[in-house]
């Protein structure tokens, strides 16, 4: 029977809110170089052009609503009787606007601010300007709070100990090519935990699952939950 489930989300699960991926056509790496504006190095080289392009991020998440997939999960967690751990590579908040709680958001938030000089977090205004002072010691080295690549996840000890506990691990629209979340796959079976993937179709990572379910996240994500739930005796 299982009782704990993790779940990874990726951008596949925002992507009928509107909000776009970043390997699919069109997807966000091709209209950008993600070496300029998602490296600790472009953030050196051209920190205007890095906050410009997580302000349009921030105001395209403003916009954005939740779909059906980002409740289903939020249905799981409130209803499911065991655990269900909520861990994200997305940056967006609609895992929470759809009730989510304890979300773990592995890269961070568009709606954090962080200065690099100390380490104090705050809540981003709508537009972050390379001149923003720290509130706290008042330098210039205002950053979203965001994980670029070369740099480490956050609570990656709280995810490894989640999967560890886990009997099954559910990867839902995430293509699988950014370590260590492409990992966590591997690292599930190794703990003989059943594993699902959950995406448009099949990722790069899909031959290492148990499972697979192919299709838009706003109907495959409903549709599983429901038979998670199935025979699930909810008050009254
Ligand atoms: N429903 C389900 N899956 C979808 C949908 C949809 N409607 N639309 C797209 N997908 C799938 C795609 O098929 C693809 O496998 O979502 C996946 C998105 O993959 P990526 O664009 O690579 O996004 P993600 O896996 O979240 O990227 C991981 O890379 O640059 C970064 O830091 C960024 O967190 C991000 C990380």
């Amino acid at each position: 029977m299982v009782q704990n489930i993790v779940i990874l989300t990726g951008a596949g699960v925002s992507a009928e809110s509107g909000l776009g991926t970043f390997r699919d056509e069109g997807g966000l790496w091709s209209q950008y170089d993600l070496k300029e504006v998602a490296t600790p190095k472009g953030f050196a080289l051209d920190p205007a052009k890095v906050h410009a392009f997580y302000n349009a991020r921030r105001l395209n998440c403003l916009m954005a609503a939740p779909n059906p997939a980002h409740f289903a999960l939020t249905t799981l967690q409130r209803q499911f009787p065991g655990t269900v751990t909520l861990v994200t590579q997305n940056i967006d908040d609609l895992h929470e606007r759809a009730g989510s709680t304890g979300v773990i958001h592995m890269h961070g938030t568009i709606t954090g601010a962080l200065c690099a000089a100390c380490g104090h977090r705050w809540d981003a205004p709508r537009a972050m300007a390379a001149t923003d002072a720290c509130p706290s010691c008042g330098k210039t080295a205002t950053r979203p709070d965001i994980v670029w690549f070369g740099e480490i996840p956050y609570h990656m000890p709280e995810i490894d100990a989640a999967l560890m506990q886990a009997d099954l691990f559910v990867a839902i629209g995430t293509s699988g090519s950014v370590y260590p979340a492409a990992g966590f796959v591997a690292e599930a079976r190794a703990c003989g935990v059943r594993t699902l993937e959950l995406n448009l179709e099949p990722s790069e990572t899909a031959r290492t699952f148990d499972e697979g379910r192919y299709g838009p996240a706003s109907k495959i994500v409903p549709d599983w939950v429901a038979e998670m739930l199935a025979g699930v005796s909810r008050p009254t």
